[in-house]
């Protein structure tokens, strides 16, 4: 049985005064049915234009897909639809949440006729049936006395709220992936919390698969199944989310882990950061991109990329620290946020 969506090779840049600037550089990945995918990195990275590529979102000019990039769903390739296709893919197939719910929702519109119209557009229910649904939807993202709330505007939502809304109003046609990108980085802690139990209960209730986005690896813990590891427009280390907590290869993801906030009592305070910045993706290093940042970087990190590495079948990474002839070095001791 084929994958429920591949993308291949993806490369996408954007045309600005200053020059091109390369946002993804060559990322290839699949989604099985039914799993939950974590993209992570920092910001900058990467992760908001390779989920925008798969919507078809990324305005062309000033951006532009490179056309040996391909992103399959169902076997399709998305980036060669036709508007009436994209129109069905992106009401039906796949729907995405942001980060900021008010940037999406309508203001003008109440909630109830905003989970409507797109059952009515794309479901053929008449309103009554499709006001009907909204309730049952709003019900299902545990919002409480969901025949009052329909009937209210967004402003009158607390952002955990507005959030559930919209994963109501983009799981209303019950699409197979559901792209979450950074879904609660603006709400918080003990809300977040909340938003990713519900993302969770969802994906087994109704089976939908969901490419979830952060740059905090803590967050995705209980949640994913696999994660993949961003920086600079490459996805540099990928395994199960075991794998990648208790396994990690590449120093970036021992990083990202040391970020993460710790359960124990002994290092709360003293929360990790990684020093540097990413590079100029205006002109990417011809290494690895990480290498002026590591503290094991090495003469041949900083004038080739190095071949991907595979640890297990699940579980491969992209460093020089992989390569027989380097040094062995020992991950630190990360792997704060998992449970
Ligand atoms: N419209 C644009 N014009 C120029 N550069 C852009 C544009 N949109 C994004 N970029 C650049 O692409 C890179 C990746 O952006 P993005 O995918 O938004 O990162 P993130 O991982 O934070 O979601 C960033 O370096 C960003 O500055
Ligand atoms: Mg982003």
């Amino acid at each position: 049985m084929g994958k429920l969506l591949e993308v291949k090779d993806l490369k996408v840049s954007f045309h600005t005064y200053a020059g091109e600037v390369q946002s993804v550089r060559g990322v290839s990945f699949d989604l099985d049915k039914g799993e939950t995918l974590a993209i992570v990195g920092e910001s900058g990275c990467g992760k908001t234009i390779t989920s925008k590529s798969i919507m078809r979102l990324i305005p062309t000019p000033p951006g532009e897909i490179k056309s040996d990039s391909q992103i399959l769903f169902e076997g399709k390739d998305i980036l060669k639809m036709s508007d009436k296709e994209l129109r069905d893919l992106r009401g039906e197939a796949i729907s995405m949440i942001f980060q900021d719910p008010m940037t999406s929702l309508n203001p003008t519109m109440k909630i109830g006729n905003q989970i409507a119209e797109s059952l009515i557009i794309h479901r053929g229910m008449n309103k009554k049936e499709a006001l009907e649904e909204a309730i049952k939807m709003l019900k299902l993202v545990n919002i409480p006395n969901a025949e009052k709330r329909v009937e209210q505007y967004p402003h009158e939502f607390s952002g955990g709220m507005r959030q559930r809304a919209m994963i109501a109003i983009a799981l209303a046609c019950n699409p197979k992936v559901l792209i979450a990108d950074e879904p609660t980085t603006a709400l918080d802690v003990t809300i977040q919390a909340q938003i990713m139990d519900l993302i969770k209960e969802l994906q087994n209730k109704l089976g939908t698969a969901v490419i979830l986005i952060t740059h905090d690896l803590g967050v995705v813990a209980s949640v994913a199944t696999r994660i993949q590891v961003m920086y600079a427009g490459k996805i540099i280390e990928r395994g199960t989310t075991d794998e990648i907590f208790c396994n990690a290869k590449h120093p970036y993801t021992w990083a990202l882990l040391q970020s993460v906030p710790r359960l124990d009592t002994k290092h709360k305070n003293k929360l990790y950061s990684i020093q540097g910045t990413p590079p100029d993706l205006l002109k990417p290093p011809v290494g690895c991109p990480f290498a002026s940042r590591c503290e094991y970087c090495m003469q041949i990190c900083k004038e080739e990329m190095p071949e991907v590495t595979k640890i297990s079948d699940t579980h491969s990474v992209q460093c020089w620290l992989q390569h027989p002839l380097a040094p062995k070095v020992e991950a630190p001791i990360v792997a704060g946020g998992a449970e």
